[in-house]
Formats: C-alpha cells, sequence, structure tokens
C-alpha cells in the first residue's frame, strides 16, 4: 500500500533533494511550505517527476501553534527538517532559537496526537554535536555519543549550534516522554547540486570562495553530499533497525583543501590565496568522523561517480546558478 509521508521545510534545500527521492520511490508526500504563493519555493517541487499524482504542498509555520495537526494527520512517517539556517544573527531567540526549539516541539506535538505516524525523522545537525570546547587533537573521533554543549555556545555566541543543540535535545526528551519513535540525522556541511532556485547558506560558503575574496576561512568542517543526506533520512524512516542519532558526514577538510579542489577543477576561477585568521588564532580542527553503520550510507550512497569524479559531484552546484533569495 502507498505510505503517506509528511515533509515540513519542504522548499529549503535538503527537504527538496527528500521529496524528490520520496516521490521517486512511490511514496504519497504532504510537503510544508511557509508560502504558498511564492513560486520560488513551489514551482521545482511541482516540476518532481511524481508530484502531479502525488505530491500535496501545504501551508505551515514552526511557530503557528497546532499548525501541522491536519499536515500529519494520516502519515505514516514524519520528516522534520525545517529549521532556520543562518550562522549570523542580530535576534537570535527570535530568528533561530524559537523557530528551531518551539517549532520542533510544535511539529512533535502534532505526532504525539497522531497514532499513524509510525516514527519521526528529525534533521539535526553535527551543529548539536560538535560544539563544546572539547580539545581536538588528530586522534579525536567525533561520533553521536558527543553533544555540543549549550553554555560553550551562548558563550561563543554560536547561535546555530545552540538553536540545533536546544532542538535536538528537546526533541529526545519530548519523544521518550510520549513513546514516540524518533530517528535523527546529524549532517555535517551539506553541499552538492540544487534544486531550488534560491541559495542556501551552506552552499554559499563554497559560493563565497569564488565571489572574489581575497581570504577564506582558516577552518575545518565535515562536508557531505546533499543527495546522500537526503538518502540518509529516507534510509532511517524505512530500516526497522535504524535509531538513535546518525553523523553524516563524508569527508573533513579544511577551507584550504575545498580551495584546491576548485583550483584543480576549475582552474579559470579567481579563488582566494590566503587564510583568514579567526580572532588571529588557528581555525580549530575537526578531526576524524565515525558514525554508527547500520544505515550503510556508504552503499547505498545515491550518487554513481568515479572517485575521481567525486569532487566534481560536489560542486557541481556551482554551475547551476542559484540567485540570492
Ligand atoms: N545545509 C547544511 O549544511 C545543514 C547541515 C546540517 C543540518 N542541516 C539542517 O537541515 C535542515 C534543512 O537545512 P537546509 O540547509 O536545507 O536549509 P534551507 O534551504 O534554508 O531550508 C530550511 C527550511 O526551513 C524552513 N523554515 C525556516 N523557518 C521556518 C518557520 N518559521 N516555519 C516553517 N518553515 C521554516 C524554510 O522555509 P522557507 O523556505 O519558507 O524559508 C526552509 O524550507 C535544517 O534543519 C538544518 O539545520 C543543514
Amino acid at each position: 500500500m502507498m505510505k503517506t509521508v509528511c515533509v515540513t521545510g519542504a522548499s529549503g534545500y535538503i527537504a527538496s533533494w527528500l521529496v524528490k527521492f520520496l516521490l521517486q520511490r512511490g511514496y504519497a508526500v504532504k510537503a510544508c511550505v511557509r508560502d504558498l504563493d511564492n513560486p520560488k519555493k513551489t514551482q521545482h517541487l511541482l516540476a518532481l517527476d511524481g508530484a502531479k499524482e502525488r505530491l500535496h504542498l501545504i501551508k505551515a509555520d514552526l511557530l503557528e501553534q497546532g499548525s501541522f495537526d491536519a499536515v500529519v494527520d494520516g502519515c505514516d512517517g514524519v520528516f522534520h527538517t525545517a529549521s532556520p539556517v543562518i550562522f549570523a544573527s542580530n535576534d537570535p531567540q527570535a530568528e533561530l532559537i524559537d523557530p528551531a526549539l518551539k517549532g520542533t516541539l510544535n511539529v512533535l506535538g502534532s505526532c504525539a496526537k497522531t497514532p499513524s505516524v509510525k516514527r519521526v525523522v528529525l534533521t539535526s545537525s553535527m551543529a548539536a554535536v560538535s560544539a563544546n570546547g572539547k580539545p581536538r587533537t588528530p586522534e579525536v573521533v567525533l561520533d553521536e555519543t558527543w553533544w555540543s554543549d549549550p553554555e560553550f555556545c551562548r558563550q561563543t555566541q554560536q547561535w546555530y549550534m545552540l538553536s540545533k543543540t536546544l532542538a535536538e535535545d528537546a526533541a529526545w526528551n519530548f519523544v521518550k516522554e510520549k513513546g514516540i519513535d524518533m530517528v535523527a540525522i546529524n549532517p555535517s556541511m551539506v553541499i552538492g547540486p540544487l534544486l531550488q532556485p534560491t541559495l542556501n547558506t551552506s552552499s554559499a560558503a563554497i559560493l563565497n570562495l569564488i565571489n572574489g575574496g581575497k581570504t577564506y576561512p582558516n577552518a575545518t568542517a565535515g562536508w557531505v553530499n546533499v543527495k546522500d543526506v537526503a538518502n540518509a533520512h529516507i534510509l532511517a524512516f524505512e530500516n526497522p533497525s535504524a535509531n538513535g542519532r546518525y553523523c553524516v558526514v563524508e569527508s573533513v577538510a579544511h577551507f584550504s583543501e575545498v580551495v584546491k579542489i576548485l583550483r584543480e577543477l576549475y582552474p579559470n576561477l579567481q579563488l582566494p590565496e590566503n587564510l583568514l585568521a579567526l580572532n588571529g588564532k588557528e581555525g580549530y580542527i575537526i578531526c576524524d568522523f565515525l558514525g554508527k553503520d547500520s544505515l550503510d550510507i556508504q552503499k547505498n550512497k545515491s550518487f554513481d561517480a568515479a572517485p575521481d569524479d567525486e569532487a566534481k559531484v560536489i560542486f557541481e552546484f556551482m554551475e547551476a546558478s542559484p540567485t540570492e533569495d
């Protein structure tokens, strides 16, 4: 029988791929968007294969209490991806923390009232794993047992990290209390081709390297392809043994290595030559990541490029000419 699932924040970067793959796999998808009248948020979804028959766009806002009741009604699964992704904010409480934290509890509150919902897949982040000030040496492996420390996030004004940490923590407390089956997906920086016509924050981190700037950040990040992240969500829903949190990180690279890859792939691009010093200090190094392997993401990789082509696939989005929103 055809299963019905709900995707919150459906017009976003990761969610658009998720909706595409869910439709490909025969699901009926209730896709939540904030503004049904904005073609930049809806057209690319309506153009997906299977959309005409099985995609239902529904208006919902994280901060409207009960906004998701009618949306999750009749759904077998809920993918909660909606959350603001902004790294600089003058009002972090209103712009980041409230939508992430209250929004997640709002969506889960609707799930708790809906017996048809068998599992919730929460899009969390490595932001809820890695921001804790613990020393990083090459021997240190970050895994799903790590948690970001809210106090450290406040002190260092890492508001996005704080929003994702508070939201995931509150989600686990809520689902334990209500007996909801939830799996969390914790991706690192997500890059790769865009389906939506607007530029999202993690893609902008790469695009900023080719906009004529002279410096690149002195930072190391985990990177992962957007298609693998979308696929990981579906595996987390479909695989009965999936549980807990999954760090979804393909490789770890300093921005200097990213610049080097771009230079090799696109020799005509003007790329920054110099490291941007972070307050005069070395940027921190995120070491190796090891996740649980029960999702078999490596085996289930959703793009079939030869290893040498992989970097090219990851940076493919640069050719998609996205626009600032
Ligand atoms: N991209 C990454 O590198 C990365 C890494 C780890 C985790 N994540 C997580 O993945 C999820 C999706 O991120 P993304 O990169 O795909 O970002 P994105 O393209 O900016 O998508 C975010 C989505 O959240 C929705 N949203 C924001 N505030 C909302 C509100 N008040 N009510 C309803 N919807 C709201 C946005 O709706 P509108 O379209 O209406 O603005 C948008 O659809 C987020 O939970 C993010 O924390 C992202």
